[in-house]
């Protein structure tokens, strides 16, 4: 399977776009906004002469939806309100992968007018705002040229899917409780091979006193398939297709072949290799916790909350960060109607059944 084609989330804004099924990594966003203010602040303390500069800022990953609008609008409130506004103009790089929606991303930057009749009172510097299609695992920009890499949601994906050893990870589509050892170690060390990359790459695009702000949905411990982890969702997403298999709707071997390019890190995973790389200062690292439900905004990560509504918070989870999410690569290796057409009413049962609606 080749990523960069199948890769990309459900386009425009219907009902199981990611535009209307976004809101579980807008929590994210919310949550980090104190940590981009922060760096902000820190590029602006490192320039030389801030009152006559030009910011540039890339948010990686941008996707289509409304989270790329809170990341921009947000940022040009806090210039707005830093003291630092005369002279100041902003570059936004807005980047994903090729077959990401940009036409949706393009039509909705006209909502950011409505944002900043929000924000009363405040003058807000001149902005520019420019897609850039191509992979993150790539160089995107001219040496030294960024001052802000923002990247929420997005570096749990991998640059390929792992291929050798998915004949030994049989009925699994990620790490599941029968992914032999060494199956697992190919899938972290794929992640050390890209995130290693993606420092070296962004390490020489940005300007000295530049900042990254990365999220990663990730694993909170050290273990590998913590009950209500994301690992438990991939495991039931793949007994859904094992379902679909006894069914004669998807081909076993269809099944064997497919392995997800994904690989959610556990924070000191992430740490070690930027120490490793010499390349950054970690200035913050931080976890947070957040429920399945995009509805419930309870940090609930446990196995003894009760949530009030068990179908309706399954069918969200299905949509919004399931299908939204993976439909098209799941079309892309599965086809289009012997996949993920039916799996989607397979997929709100098996939650139900498994209580991961419970879950965070
Ligand atoms: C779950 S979405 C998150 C989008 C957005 N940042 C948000 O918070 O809503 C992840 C996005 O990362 C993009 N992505 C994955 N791998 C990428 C790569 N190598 N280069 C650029 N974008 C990539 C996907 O296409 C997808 O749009």
């Amino acid at each position: 399977m080749e990523i960069e084609r199948a890769l990309h989330m459900v386009g425009g804004d219907g009902n199981d776009s990611y535009a209307t099924n976004s809101r579980l990594p807008m929590k994210a966003i919310m949550e980090t906004k104190p940590v981009l203010c922060k760096a902000i602040e820190g590029v602006f303390a490192s320039l030389s002469s801030p009152a006559l500069a030009k910011i540039v800022i890339a948010d990686l990953g941008c996707s289509s939806g409304p989270n790329m609008l809170l990341v921009v609008s947000g940022v040009i409130g806090m210039i707005s309100t830093s003291g630092y506004l005369e002279k100041m103009e902003l570059q936004f790089f807005l980047n994903d992968l090729p077959g990401n929606d940009f036409n949706y991303v393009f039509r909705s930057l006209q909502q950011l007018k409505q944002l900043a009749d929000g924000r009363e009172g405040s003058l807000e510097p001149p902005y520019y705002i420019a897609g850039l299609p191509g992979s993150f695992y790539t160089r995107l920009f001219p040496y030294q040229s960024v001052h802000i890499f923002h990247s929420s949601y997005a570096l749990m994906w991998r640059s390929k899917s792992s291929q050798s050893g998915v004949l030994l990870n049989k009925g699994n589509i990620y790490i599941g409780k029968a992914t032999p050892s060494h199956v697992v170690k190919l899938f972290q060390n794929k992640f050390k091979e890209d995130f290693s990359l993606f420092l070296a790459l962004r390490s020489e695009e940005l300007v000295s006193g530049g900042r990254m702000v990365l999220t990663f949905l990730g694993r909170k411990s050290s273990q590998m398939l913590a009950h209500g982890d994301v690992g438990t969702m991939w495991e039931l997403l793949a007994e859904a297709l094992q379902i679909l298999v006894q069914k004669g709707r998807v081909k076993e071997e269809d099944l064997t072949t497919f392995n997800l390019p994904f690989y959610a890190p556990s924070v000191d995973e992430v740490t070690e290799l930027i120490e490793e790389s010499g390349l950054f200062d970690v200035e913050h690292t931080g976890v947070f916790e957040s429920s399945w439900d995009p509805h419930d905004d309870s940090k609930s990560n446990g196995g003894d909350d009760v949530v009030a509504d068990c179908a309706r918070s399954a069918d969200s989870i299905a949509n919004c960060s399931i299908r939204a999410v993976i439909e098209p690569l799941i079309a892309d290796h599965f086809g289009e109607s012997s996949s993920s057409r039916c799996m989607s009413p397979l997929l709100p049962s098996i939650l139900r059944k498994e209580g991961l609606c419970t879950l965070s």
